[in-house]
């Protein structure tokens, strides 16, 4: 397969941050997860620095930058302390995600249209530092729009609603969410727009959208994570990736 229309799988390692947190110290390292995320086929690592550093930290940010042989994706809310930290380390990519203290997780996509102004003016640096510039959203023909004028590079849909309906047992939503994925993927790109899916896939979720023609990279975190502690971090993700390749061709 071309490298150009090979899928991407990126490895999110917050989750590892999140068990090191739960006794301080430096064990489990997200650092030596990254590297053996490398080894296994990811074609990028994912961090997000929350605001309130409930995972990863500022340390691990600027560790990842040395250590990392595959691109960094860099996920911040789109604050002022956030553009700062990415101005300094210039990720290869920087994925603006919606954050709000009290949720679990990144529970929606980043609201582009109502605050079209403010983001265009908040990316401009990050692009001109070097950064490609992502924006997490719901799969939304008004919000893809929005995310185009501003001159993001690359969206990234977000795939919660159709994990979450597929969990539940609720397929007739599950298959709904789906095909608003896949007509957003497509929208998506007819406009130039790079497409990136994720958020609460699994082994039993991804190869649907996978199969998309448009998507070329999926974000993969929290299952990879936790699939890991059952057959070690090395076959859960080479897994993930045989699901990939098999859905792709
Ligand atoms: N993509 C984005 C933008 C995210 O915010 C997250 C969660 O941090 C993911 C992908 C990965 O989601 P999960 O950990 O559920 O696989």
């Amino acid at each position: 397969m071309a490298d150009a229309e090979k899928l991407r799988l990126g490895v999110n390692i917050d989750h590892v941050a999140t068990v090191r947190n739960a006794r301080g110290g430096e064990y489990p390292d997200p650092l030596r997860a990254a590297r053996i995320a490398e080894e296994a086929g990811a074609d990028g690592i994912t961090a997000h620095l929350r605001e309130d550093r409930r995972h990863i930290s500022d340390a691990d940010i600027e560790g990842l930058m040395e250590v990392l042989s595959v691109p960094l994706n860099f996920e911040m809310a789109a604050t002022e302390e956030m553009q700062k930290i990415a101005l300094r380390h210039r990720p290869h990519a920087v994925c603006l995600v919606p954050e709000k203290r009290e949720e679990r997780t990144t529970e929606g996509g980043l609201e582009v249209a109502r605050d079209e102004n403010r983001l265009a003016h908040f990316i401009a640096p990050l692009r001109e530092a070097g950064s490609r510039v992502s924006i997490f959203i719901a799969a939304d023909k008004r919000q893809i729009e929005a995310a185009n004028r501003i001159g993001a590079e690359v969206i990234e849909l977000h795939t919660g609603a159709y994990c979450d309906a597929h969990s539940e047992g609720d397929f007739a939503t599950r298959d709904e969410e789906l095909k608003r994925l896949e007509e957003m993927s497509f929208f998506a790109h007819s406009l130039g727009l790079e497409v990136h899916a994720g958020h609460g896939l699994t082994y039993d979720t991804v190869s649907p959208v996978a199969a998309f023609p448009e998507v070329r990279e999926l974000n993969i975190g929290h299952f990879l994570i936790g699939e890991a502690i059952f057959r070690g971090l090395v076959p859960a993700i080479e897994e993930m990736r045989r699901l990939m390749d098999e859905a792709r061709a």
